[in-house]
Parts: C-alpha cells; structure tokens; sequence
C-alpha cells in the first residue's frame, strides 16, 4: 500500500478537510507525486502541520478560522515549483549546490505562483507560495520583505515548512526520537531572525502538545513499509 492510501485510511478527518480544497487542488498534488516523491512527501507533512497549526491559532485567537483553508492549499502545493525540470535535476542532483544551482532552486517560489494563478488559485494562496522562505529580518526571497510585510499565512508556512525540512529524513541526517525536539530549538533560536516571533512562540507551544500526533504521521509517511511507492 503507498503511504498516501495508508494514511487517507488512517487520518480520515485531516484527508476529509484536503478533500474540500478541490480537484486542482488534488490534481496539482499528483502531479508533485508523479515527479518528485521526496517533495510530495515533505509537502503532505508540511500541510498536516499547518493544518493543525492553524486549527490551534484559531482556537487561541490568533487567526480567523477562515484563513484554514488557504493555508491548507497553500502548503500541500508550496513547493510545486520543485517540479519544474531545471530545478528538479538540481534538486536531485545529490551534491552541494553552487551559488547559480542556489539561485535557480530559488525560483520555485515563484515558478510554484505562476502555477497556482494558472490552476486559478486566487492571488491571497498563490502569494502564500511565493513568500514562503521570506524571512522574518529581511533575509529571505525572493523579495526580501521584512516582517509584517511578509502575508500572514506566509509567515505560518514559513515554520511549518523549516519544521517539516528539518525532520526529512531523506533531506537531513535522521537522528531518531530528538529529532522533533530539536526541530523546536532551532525553531525558537531563529524566533524573531528568520520566524515571527509571536508565531514561533506559539508554535513550540503547539508543538509540546501536538508531537506525539506528528510523530505518529511522520512514522507513517517514512516507515520503509510504506514508501516504496
Ligand atoms: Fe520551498
Ligand atoms: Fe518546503
């Protein structure tokens, strides 16, 4: 059984609420499966975070519960600019990138956008997908936007996403159960640097409460059992 069956059985609920975000949501989704599987995996994980994520914002207050949606579909497609043949084979290449690889994966920022306005997707979710690895100081692309200039869900995704990199197994070296602690330090020492800090506050705060949950899906998406396909 692929690991995309195995969890739609497992997580009904969170697979219900993809389910609402449409066929061109799904369609863009395949689509990053049948290129790039390590992509596909990482943005399903990063779309269960921040689906959470959001859920528990909203609960504190923090984000209308119309923002939910938005930033559902903007995480599972945030990196469908991966796909893109030229960034694709540098992705995949297996070595350091050089500065000019760097700048190229870069454009899957704005490549991803472009697609999304094509599939329809209005601007608020495609300027999600754009502004995703913008950094909180200014540091960040492809603007450079500082701080509140960075959209909302922007800056959700933008935790959410460094999460789910830095647990990748097959992006990192895995390092067993500190994993997902330490993916929350380096949360909280880039708070305020890279991540709004509010957001990153209240992220490690999820966090403390959600890992077991994550733990659970992660296990699921890279069990060997379930990808091998
Ligand atoms: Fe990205
Ligand atoms: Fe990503």
């Amino acid at each position: 059984m692929s690991y995309f069956n195995f969890l739609k059985e497992r997580y009904p609920v969170f697979f219900t609420e993809l389910n609402g975000c449409g066929v061109f949501c799904w369609n863009g989704y395949r689509k990053i499966m049948l290129k790039d599987l390590s992509t596909a995996k990482h943005c399903l994980l990063v779309s269960f975070i921040a689906y959470h994520f959001c859920r528990y914002l909203v609960q504190f207050n923090c984000l209308r519960e119309d923002r939910i949606k938005p930033c559902l579909i903007a995480a599972l497609l945030h990196d469908i600019g991966k796909i893109d043949p030229g960034v694709l084979s540098i992705v995949n290449n297996g070595r350091r990138f050089t500065d000019a690889e760097k700048e190229k994966v870069q454009e899957h920022v704005l490549i991803g956008y472009r697609i999304l306005l094509r599939y329809g997707f209005d601007s608020d979710i495609a300027n999600i997908v754009l502004y995703h690895h913008e950094s909180w100081d200014g540091s960040g692309y492809p603007k450079g936007l500082v701080g509140f200039e960075i959209p909302d869900l922007a800056r959700v995704l933008r935790i959410c996403d460094s999460f789910g990199a830095i647990v990748d197994p097959t992006r990192k070296s895995y390092n067993g159960e500190r994993v997902v602690e330490q993916a929350v330090q380096d949360i909280k020492s880039k708070a305020g640097i890279w991540y709004d800090f509010e957001l990153s506050c209240h992220f490690c705060d999820f966090m403390s409460k959600f890992s077991p949950h994550f733990k659970e899906f992660f296990n699921c998406i890279y069990d060997q059992e379930y990808t091998t396909r």
